[in-house]
């Protein structure tokens, strides 16, 4: 049965009792971690969120009642104990922060009696995900996630401190919405008094951000949770927390420059790490060019090589056929010193090439003795394989990879493999932190499956002074005063100057597509609210649970979220999203047809 707490007040956690309090008394509570019993005298590491406390129970101290107490203990049992702080008798543990020092056990009180949990509640635990979500309060338990779950929230006060100081106005913003227009799909929610119709959850707060500055709030942010209803990956989440921001009268620099000093004051303060100031910028054409990616992990070279021109005219179709088409390239990397990767990795980034969208990957490698290894020297002169291997700078021993396609996929592909082989080769240094503005993005992009072109930010981007001309006859042209912040490769938060222009806001529904009508049905609270006196306004948005993921060097966001999502969206703990009753149904007047659900 629980004992009581009462009479007794914890004095400490467990690693803030110190040697300086050797002969005090001192009050822990908290998890017993591991038991050992000694025959005459039993050994318990006390767990609490700061750490372990060595504790030992000795009938002569604690009693013979008390002792056969302490027999009956076992892990994860939550006690509370009074006692004696005393160094420690046996072998110092170097490893532990408390390592020196023991508490000499009085008074014992078992609070709550444990299960034997599904696993160990362990650092680096071996168990599978699955488990450890299923019991993901267990597994929270655990000392490396809350450090990361304690981390967090230094970074969150770390960033309102920051954010406060600068002059900004912490607003919560509604959950329940109109659809946004970030272009993902939204999560419904449907209303019970006006039947048939439906809230959506926020994918950002977009619209309302820029709504404040209309109403003169001037430095917005906000820790926002936002939902997409996305495909997960290890760096996506279904709901997942923005630091979302905007600031009236001000242009992109300025955003730039006010960004610039908060990552370096998150940086310094929660990690002690320096970030160099100011962080390089690299146009959006540029970094695909050199990486075939708009959010490029510059720790490391191998960057991609436009190798058209040499081959326009070479006798290998795979490679002519698309350099003499517009929009299409032939480009390369090069994998120094790999020319011995056996023929079954070859094949496997073939299959790697296809998953993101090539037709195949050729490759040429050139082995010690100057002779070629490769798939397609043979429909080539020697002369046109010089001159591919001049322009992709290499020599005996290199191995090199080229795809051929539309530029969108040429990028696609050699993006995704040039990531991959940086982590094969070894190349990449995990303990650098580089951080990238990638700017000048395009404006729209081309959706093949809706045919049409769609904003690539949103669509209330504002475009580049010089390219607004662009917006009736070719959008394509047109780049955007947008930016992205890239840490490691990784999309860290995005940005831009929104449109105040109601002329520009027009043209810029023309070119999506929407018709006046569809324009007012979606954003009509937005257009409207422009009329009444608009100041300039900017801003930009960083996914929370990515920063903290890249701190510290997680693999997946999972690990800094205390209740985190797999992969179908589901929450294996609750078992969310699950079935309603009847009733709950029929309030909202909404029939279940799953028969007509199409098949996955
Ligand atoms: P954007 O859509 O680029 O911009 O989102 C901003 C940042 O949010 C993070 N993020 C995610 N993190 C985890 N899981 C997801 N599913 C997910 N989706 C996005 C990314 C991303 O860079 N309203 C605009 C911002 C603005 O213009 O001010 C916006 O939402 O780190
Ligand atoms: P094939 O003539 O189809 O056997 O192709 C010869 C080589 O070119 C093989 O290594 C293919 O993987 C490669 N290849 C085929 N299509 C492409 C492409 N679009 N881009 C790059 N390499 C390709």
């Amino acid at each position: 049965m629980a004992e009581s707490m009462s009479g007794f007040t914890r004095s400490h956690r467990c690693t803030e009792v110190t040697n300086e309090q050797i002969g005090e008394s001192v009050v822990l509570m908290g998890w017993v971690n591991k038991r050992r019993n000694l025959g005459s005298l039993i050994f318990v590491d006390l767990r609490d969120r700061s750490g372990l406390m060595q504790l030992l129970f000795d009938e002569n101290n604690i009693g013979e009642e008390g002792y056969k107490k302490a027999q009956t203990l076992r892990n994860e049992f939550v006690i509370a104990i009074r006692g004696l702080v005393q160094k420690r008798e046996g072998a110092i543990n170097e490893n532990l922060k408390t390592g020196d020092i023991e508490i000499k056990v009085l008074e014992l009180r078992i609070l709550s009696e444990a299960l034997t949990p599904p696993f160990h509640i362990e650092e680096d635990s071996q168990t599978k995900d699955e488990l450890r979500l299923k019991y993901r309060y267990l597994d929270l338990r655990r000392p490396d996630i809350q450090k990361n779950i304690i981390f967090r929230s230094k970074v969150a006060k770390s960033i309102r401190d920051f954010m406060y100081e600068e002059g900004f106005i912490e607003i919560e913003t509604p959950m329940l919405c109109k659809s946004t227009p970030e272009g993902a799909r939204d999560y419904l929610v449907p209303s019970r008094v006006h039947p048939g119709n439906f809230y959506a959850l926020p994918q950002s707060p977009q619209l309302f951000k820029q709504l404040l500055m209309c109403a003169g709030y001037d430095r917005y942010f906000q820790l926002a949770k936002c939902f997409r209803d996305e495909d997960l990956r290890a760096d996506r989440q279904p709901e997942f927390t923005q630091v979302d921001m905007e600031f009236s009268f001000v242009d992109q620099d300025e955003v730039m420059d006010v960004n610039e000093r908060l990552l370096a004051h998150i940086f310094k303060e929660c990690l002690g790490h320096e970030v160099q100031l100011p962080i390089p910028r690299m146009l959006w054409q540029e970094a695909m060019d050199r990486y075939g990616s708009d959010k490029p992990d510059t720790r490391f070279g191998m960057e991609l090589v436009d190798i058209t021109e040499s081959v326009k005219n070479c006798g290998f179709g795979v490679f002519s056929n698309p350099a003499q088409t517009q929009g299409s390239s032939v480009r390369g990397i090069n994998a120094k010193g790999m020319v011995e990767m056996p023929r079954k990795k070859i094949d496997a980034l073939v299959e790697f090439a296809k998953g993101y969208g090539a037709k195949g990957l050729a490759y040429l490698g050139i082995n010690q003795d100057g002779s070629y290894k490769s798939s397609f020297a043979k429909f080539m002169t020697e002369e046109e394989l010089q001159a591919i291997v001049e322009e992709m700078n290499a020599e005996p021993g290199d191995l090199m990879f080229f795809a051929a396609d539309t530029n969108k996929i040429v990028w696609s592909v050699l993006g995704a493999l040039r990531l991959e082989l940086g982590e094969q080769m070894g190349l990449i240094d995990h303990s650098k932190f580089n951080f990238l503005w990638v700017v000048e993005f395009p404006l729209f992009e081309y959706s093949d499956e809706q045919e049409r072109w769609v904003s690539m930010h949103h669509p209330f981007t504002m475009p580049m002074d010089e390219d607004i001309k662009y917006l009736d006859s070719e959008p394509w042209k047109a780049r955007a005063k947008a930016y992205d912040i890239v840490l490691n490769g990784v999309e860290l938060g995005g940005g831009s100057e929104r449109i105040y222009d109601p002329e520009i806001q027009e043209k810029m529904f023309e070119a999506l597509g929407f018709t006046k009508e569809e324009a007012n049905e979606r954003f009509g609270f937005l257009i409207d609210a422009f009329k009444y006196g608009v100041p300039p306004h900017a801003g930009l948005a960083y996914g929370l649970d990515r920063l903290v993921m890249l701190m510290l060097g997680c693999e997946s966001i999972r690990d800094v979220i205390a209740f985190p999502k797999v992969k179908d969206a589901s929450d294996l703990m609750t078992g969310a999203p699950g079935p309603v009753d009847e009733k709950q149904l029929e309030e909202l007047e909404i029939a279940l047809d799953l028969t007509e659900q199409p098949e996955e």
